[in-house]
């Protein structure tokens, strides 16, 4: 074993949230500007000792925090690697904040995965990653598309329907998105759990939920290959009412949404599971995105970022 390194980023899903977990489209977007990485580095004393904004000790005291996932992940790797027991440092390095919907699990679990790898040098097929990456957010949200996943080891946006081998797909050269945090903690697992919930309870009415935002999103991608920016922006604020219906917003995102689309916002969102975490907004140009952060920070926004398509590295 020698030192390994690996990383991986936020993703922001701009369309398609929950309704991928039963099988509609999705389309994500990596954030290169906010990344995480993850170093594993071997040491002599037969320690396993863990450095991160998540947890930080012993792996054998992980117990159940937040990190029991990512830590079972670990051991399932240095297993299969015939390793179990080897000493290690795994330092953590992340820019992303954690429960916002921007995929810090997937994210860690990808770059912890690949470090793994690159300790023993062994090359890493994305089907694979994706697999190891599926076991730490089973454990952690019960029943993940994948979707966070495959956008956290991307580099371009992702076309993705749960099962199937996701797509990259071309941003426009016009627009940006404005991503804010409302500061409240959102928990995946409950969102998820809520939309599970309401499909028991209303099985009708949720799942023509379900189906509009599938549909939504297949209007979106369309939108996205004529940079047709105002047909974009239609389809989040479609999506949106239809996430709202799911029980899956928060009025904190709601008073963001409506400080976005005061300010000239083209549509805007939730993103991610919701329930509290971010919110997304569609702006025609970089002077325009200045104009809807400031308002979202004025409404309440704890911390605001921003994505140019025409200067990201995500842009084919
Ligand atoms: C969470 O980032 C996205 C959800 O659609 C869950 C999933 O896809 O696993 C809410």
């Amino acid at each position: 074993m020698k030192t390994g390194s690996g990383r991986a980023t936020a993703k922001i899903i701009l369309i398609g949230e929950h309704a991928v977990v039963y099988g509609q489209p999705a389309i994500a977007l990596p954030v290169a500007s906010v990344p995480l990485t993850a170093t594993l580095t071997p040491t002599t004393d037969g320690q396993q000792v863990v450095t991160s904004s998540f947890y930080q000790g012993s792996l054998t005291a992980v117990g159940s925090s937040r990190f029991a996932a990512i830590a079972t992940l670990l051991r399932r790797l240095l297993t299969f690697f015939g390793a179990p027991h080897a000493g290690f440092h795994l330092t953590i390095t992340s820019a992303l904040p954690a429960e916002r919907g921007m995929g810090s699990s997937a994210a860690t679990a990808v770059a912890v995965t690949r470090a793994v790898y690159d300790a023993f040098d062994t090359p890493l097929a994305a089907a694979t990653l994706l697999n190891w990456a599926a076991q730490s957010e089973r454990l952690l949200h019960g029943n993940p598309s994948g979707l966070d996943a495959a956008t956290a080891s991307a580099k371009r946006p992702q076309w993705f329907i749960k099962g199937q081998p996701p797509l990259p797909l071309a941003l426009p050269t016009r627009g940006s998105l404005v991503i804010a945090d409302t500061g409240i903690p959102g928990q995946t697992k409950a969102a998820v759990a809520a939309v599970a919930s309401a499909l028991a309870a209303n099985p009708a009415p949720t799942q023509a939920h379900i189906a509009a935002i599938g549909a939504a999103t297949r209007r979106a991608a369309i939108a996205l290959a004529d940079s047709d920016l105002p047909a974009l922006g239609r389809e989040l604020n479609v999506a949106q009412t239809h996430l709202v219906a799911l029980g899956v917003s928060h009025p904190r995102l709601a008073r963001l949404i409506d400080a976005a689309t005061a300010a000239g916002a083209l549509g805007a969102k939730l993103t991610g599971s919701g329930q509290g975490g971010c919110m997304i907004a569609l702006a025609d140009s970089p002077a325009a995105a200045e104009q809807i952060r400031a308002a979202v920070t004025a409404a309440g926004a704890v911390a605001t970022w921003q994505l140019n398509f025409a200067e990201s590295e995500a842009r084919s």
